[in-house]
Formats: structure tokens, C-alpha cells, sequence
């Protein structure tokens, strides 16, 4: 409470919408801080099994336990002054669908999840001034339920698609608070272009890694898979050029760097296809696809990689009628 009170703290209630790795990680931190944070759960039995057991962090300094609220309904929260959006990028409208029971009029909505796409589905329901995106680069895994371990601490980036004094000024209060709970935040005027600079890194590993199965280190060991992974972010670059971004020269440098430095990784997505579950492949490679057909730019890579992932979701249902 102590490090609270030396924020002038004008949010005190959070929920976290999409208890994952990300969003016990930052909730949990919050929660540790000494804000009231509720967890927003689709699944009745993990929330049952979190609210018994709470959270175990481990980080490289220790191991703790924090109590958690978890929920499986919005009853009994009312109104927040930060709600962190976690979920699957499919998932964004059964989220947004949440948000009038749980928003007053300055409530802040970030948004932390992976891909494109997600400030037009909140739009629907809120002000975009009350929209926070950001971009984090913590290493988080979930290693069981109500278990994470934060392997490699990064920077987080919060902005606004939308140039407002106001709304820089609430932003500035929460990098503040985050920066407080141990998630050192920068406020920045581009959040769009980290969040394309991010998508790179995506495209170029998470649809390969689903289709071939290899871990993100073994990738970069075939030539063959070096080279389609540099075609599918240089399509992605040309896309964001078109759109008037500054798109990040050394893309398919960090991609491969990003490779060796989670050698080890299965990526998001060859874990999601592995546990057959739905992948975000729409809201990355789909999205470049989505936005280049707008603009009249062939991406012809990004297009099978897209066809190929969606291909494989479609025969987890028919393997099973077998
Ligand atoms: O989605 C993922 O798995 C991660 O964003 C990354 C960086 C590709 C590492 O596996």
C-alpha cells in the first residue's frame, strides 16, 4: 500500500478481462500494488480453481502468492477506472460485450492483445477516448493453471490511436500506476506503429511455427523457411508503408532474432493448433491480407499461410467425427 499511496491513484477498481499468462501477470502485479482487481473468467471451474488457490508468480526473484477475485459474471464488480482486455483476438466482442456494466465515463479500456483489429470491435461500445492500446514485450508463460513464471521482463507501450490532450493526460496516470506495480511503461505518439512493429514478428514466426510444428529456434535453421518468413513480413511492410506508417527496416532481422531468443518456444500458435484450439491467425496474417486487399496490394504468402492455419482449425472437427 505504501508504493500506492505515492501515486496520486485516481484507479482504484480494474478488471481483467482473459485471466492467460498476460492478464494474471498484469492483473496479479496490480492486485499486488493494492488496487481492487477482479478477474473476468468465461470458464466456472478455472475461476472456482483461482479463486481457491490464487496466483503463483514466479519471477526471478522469488515466488509469490496473491489472492485473486475471479468471476465468471459481471455482477457484483460495478463500474471500473481500467479495464485490461487479455483475450484471444477472436474473443474481442464477447469482451466488448462486457464493457457497458463494467465502464463509467473516464474508465480507460486497454487493450493488450496480440494482432490487429481490436480498437474497431471496442469502438462499438465505448468513446475511443477512453481506449488504451498497448504492446508488451514481457515474457509470460502460463506453465498450469493459476501458475505463471515471468522469464524476461521488456517494455510495455501504451498510446492512443487518438491524438487528444485529455486522454494523454489519463494515460499518463496509468503508465504511472503500471510503472509503480514493477511494469515499467512508456507513454508513446506511434502505438500504432509498435503494434504493426510487434505483428512482424508474428507473422514471420506464428503461422510457420504452426505449420511445421518446430519449435521458434529450429525455424531459422532452414534456409528455405528463413526465406518464406522474409517474403511474409516484406508483404507485411509494403501494407503498412501504403497505410502512411513507418514501417521498421530491420523487420525480418528482429523476427530472426526474436527466433533465437525464445529458441526453446512453441509459439502461441503451434500451441493452439497442438491443443487444437482456435488460432489468431485472422487478426495476423488474415489482417494484413484483410488490410492489403483494401489497398489494392497483392500478399500472396500471407494468403496461404492464412488458408493453410485455417485449414488445419478446420480438420481438428474432422478428425474428430472419424
Ligand atoms: O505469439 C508468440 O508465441 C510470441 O508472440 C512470439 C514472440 C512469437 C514468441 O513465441
Amino acid at each position: 500500500m505504501t508504493r500506492l499511496r505515492r501515486v496520486e491513484c485516481t484507479i482504484k477498481r480494474v478488471a481483467v478481462i482473459g485471466p492467460g499468462a498476460i492478464g494474471l501477470f498484469f492483473g496479479g502485479l496490480l492486485s499486488r500494488l493494492g488496487l481492487d482487481v477482479w478477474f473476468l473468467d468465461k470458464s466456472e471451474e478455472r475461476a472456482a480453481y483461482l479463486v481457491k488457490h490464487g496466483l503463483l508468480l514466479e519471477e526471478t526473484t522469488g515466488v509469490t502468492s496473491i489472492p485473486l477475485k475471479v468471476t465468471t459474471d459481471t455482477t457484483g464488480i460495478g463500474p471500473c477506472d481500467l479495464v485490461i482486455i487479455c483475450v484471444k483476438s477472436y474473443d474481442t466482442e464477447s469482451a466488448a460485450s462486457l464493457l457497458p456494466s463494467l465502464i463509467h465515463q473516464n474508465t480507460l479500456v486497454l487493450t493488450l492483445q496480440n494482432g490487429l483489429g481490436h480498437v474497431e470491435v471496442l469502438k462499438k461500445v465505448l468513446p475511443e477516448r477512453q481506449i488504451a492500446v498497448g504492446v508488451t514485450f514481457h515474457g509470460v508463460t502460463l506453465v498450469e493453471t493459476g501458475h505463471i513464471r515471468h522469464a524476461g521482463a521488456g517494455p510495455t507501450c501504451i498510446g492512443s490511436f487518438l491524438p487528444d490532450e485529455k486522454a494523454r493526460g489519463q494515460l499518463a496516470k496509468l503508465v504511472e500506476i503500471l510503472t509503480t506495480a514493477g511494469l515499467a511503461t512508456k507513454l508513446v505518439d506511434n502505438i500504432e506503429e509498435i503494434v504493426w512493429n510487434k505483428l512482424m514478428v508474428n507473422i514471420g514466426i506464428n503461422a510457420l511455427s504452426a505449420l511445421t510444428r518446430l519449435k521458434n529456434g529450429d525455424l531459422v535453421k532452414s534456409p528455405e523457411i528463413q526465406n518464406l518468413m522474409a517474403m511474409a513480413i516484406t508483404e507485411a511492410l509494403a501494407v503498412a508503408r501504403s497505410k502512411g506508417l513507418r514501417a521498421n527496416p530491420q523487420a525480418v532481422e528482429e523476427a530472426k532474432a526474436a527466433c533465437l531468443a525464445t529458441a526453446e518456444n512453441r509459439s502461441s500458435m503451434l500451441q493452439d493448433v497442438l491443443n487444437k484450439k482456435r488460432t489468431e491467425i485472422e487478426a495476423i496474417n488474415g489482417a494484413v491480407v484483410k488490410e492489403a486487399k483494401a489497398l489494392g496490394i497483392a500478399t500472396p504468402v500471407n494468403e496461404v499461410l492464412t488458408i493453410l492455419v485455417k485449414g488445419i482449425e478446420k480438420s481438428y472437427n474432422l478428425q474428430a467425427e472419424r
